[in-house]
Parts: C-alpha cells; structure tokens; sequence
C-alpha cells in the first residue's frame, strides 16, 4: 500500500518542565533510545519506509542530526516546521505536499505501542484503502484524551475530545491511519475553542460520513505517553524490565529496518560499529547470530 507517515513531534513539552525547557520531549530517553524511535518503529512495524517528521522550529535541527535523511535505515525521512502547536490536524496541513497522491497514517511523537502481533495488525490496517481506523484503548480515567464511544458490536457512535463526562472509557490513541480526504478534512477544520485544530474535530469527519473503523486495543496491549513524569520514568521502566527479561528490544529501529529486509547484515553491521561502547551496539552487532525469531 502507497503509504506515507507523519511522526508529530513538536508541542511545548509543559507537563515536563524543567526537562523540555532546552530539549524536545520526543528526544528524551525512554530506558536506551530517544522517544521518537517508538513511534518511527511502529511506522516502520506497519511497512511504511517514507516519512516526515514535523518538529518545532528549534528542535527540528536536532531530529535531522539524530535520523538523518533515514537512508540508514533503508528509509527516507524529511523534515517540516510547525511554527506553533496550533493542533495535531495541522500536521496534514504541512505534511500536505509530501504526502502528494499517497494515503496518510499520523502518529504522535510521544505515543508508545507495544502489543502481541502489533506488527500483523498494523500492516492489515496499513492495507485499508479507504476511510480512517483509529485505535481504542480502555483508559482508568478517559478525561485528558479524545473518547470514542462505542456501540454493542464495537462500532464508534461518537467522539469526544477531552469530555468532562466520557461517554466510554476507550481514548482514541495518537495513531491513525487516513485516506486521502484527510488533507480536504483538514482544511476544511476551524480552531477548536482552545485554539487548536482538533484531530478529534477531523476524525468526526470520518465518522459522520460512516468511514471510520476502530481497532481495539485490549488488555494485552500497552500504550503509553510519556508526556509527565510519572508516565515517563514508567515508560522507562516498563522498556528496561520487558527488554531486560526477553533480551529483545522494543521498537528499535535498526533491527525492524533489518528484519523488513530494508537494509542487510553489512549495513546492519556498520550501525552496531558506530555504536559499538553500548549494550545497544552489542544487540545489533548480535541479531545476525540469533536463530529463529
Ligand atoms: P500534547 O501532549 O497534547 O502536548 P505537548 O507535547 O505540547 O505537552 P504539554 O501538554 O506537556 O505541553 O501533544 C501530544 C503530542 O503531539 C506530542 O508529541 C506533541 C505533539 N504536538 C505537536 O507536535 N503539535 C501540536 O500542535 C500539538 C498540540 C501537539
């Protein structure tokens, strides 16, 4: 499928000052890899090697010294500025020329996923030509994300953003996957009262005209957004036990780029030699020795 990522990585990080004030979020640690590699991995999960990170004005330099055009990886990533966060729907607004004829899949740059066959589900909803599929995830407390409510056959009837009282307690996750209208929907967006173009406002879009699909994400399923610093020393923690425990590492970029066939075990191999004083040199420079899975 001719599909495109958007990785959204800008925002002003509040929630996490001091931490943010001179470095983006998604370029702070989560355990052994900058933040940003998660959701870049999902999108490289789902078998997408084309995308464009759109970052602040002062930290977009610093993505491009992190990733580079991507070729490393067997990839291409570019660049875009948004000015101000003036809301996650914008992104398709900027990313609008890259994206050209292509279809859309969004992702914020602070979203963790990892899942048992997160990879297979990705790709099937990767393969939708048509319409929108958000992915749901049963919250404690829904009130501080977008919420979908769901019908008896698990089919959305409404969706709210940042409800004062939820009509469910599935949030809409910071991953979606659009067709081509996205663009047209998002111009067609007026700020929401917090000044924002809502993602939410967009997605609606989608469902009153009967084209938007929800995936669920059950009790099997991590998500996490590492935006406070709780949900960040847990999200490191989380990554250390899990990785610590299975010697394999989540969402490493390097090695899904290796196990897609993106790149081989010479290139593999030169990525490990630059990083060779680290355990996650060492990892690298050991995937080509492992059998099996
Ligand atoms: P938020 O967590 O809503 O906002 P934030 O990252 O600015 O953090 P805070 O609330 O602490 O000030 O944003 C979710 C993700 O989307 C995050 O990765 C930042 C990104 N984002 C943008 O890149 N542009 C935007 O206009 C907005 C609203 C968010």
């Amino acid at each position: 499928m001719n599909r495109k990522g958007i990785v959204l990585a800008g925002g002003s990080g509040s929630r996490l000052h001091p931490l943010t004030l001179a470095v983006s979020k998604q370029l702070l640690p989560v355990y052994d890899k900058p933040m940003v590699y998660y959701p870049l991995g999902v999108l490289m999960l789902a078998g997408m090697r084309d995308v464009l990170l759109i970052s602040t004005p002062r930290d977009t330099p610093l993505f491009a010294e992190l990733l580079g055009d991507g070729s490393a990886w067997g990839m291409s990533i570019t660049y875009a500025i948004q000015k101000k966060p003036a809301g996650l729907a914008e992104a398709y607004l900027i990313g609008a020329d890259f994206l050209g004829s292509s279809l859309p899949c969004l992702i914020l740059g602070d979203n963790i996923f990892f899942g048992h066959d997160l990879g297979p589900r990705l790709r099937k909803v990767n393969n939708r030509p048509h319409g929108a599929t958000i992915f749901a995830y049963p919250v404690a407390d829904p009130r501080a994300y977008g919420v979908v409510e769901l019908g008896a056959a698990g089919q959305p009837l409404s969706i709210e953003e940042k409800p004062a009282v939820p009509k469910g307690r599935h949030a809409v996750t910071g991953l979606y996957f659009h067709d081509q209208q996205a663009v047209d929907f998002a111009r067609q967006l007026a700020p929401s009262p917090r000044g924002e173009l809502e993602i939410t406002d967009l997605n609606r879009h989608y469902l009153n005209s009967g084209q938007l699909e929800v995936e669920l994400l059950g009790r099997g399923d991590v998500w996490l957004d590492a935006g406070t610093h709780d949900s960040l020393v847990d999200a490191s923690n989380f990554v250390q036990s899990l990785e610590t425990r299975q010697g394999q590492k989540i969402c490493c970029p390097e090695e899904i780029a290796w196990r897609q066939g993106w790149i081989d075990d010479e290139q593999l191999a030169r990525l490990a030699h630059r990083q060779q004083q680290s355990p996650y040199g060492a990892y690298l420079a050991g995937l080509p020795g492992q059998s099996g899975i």
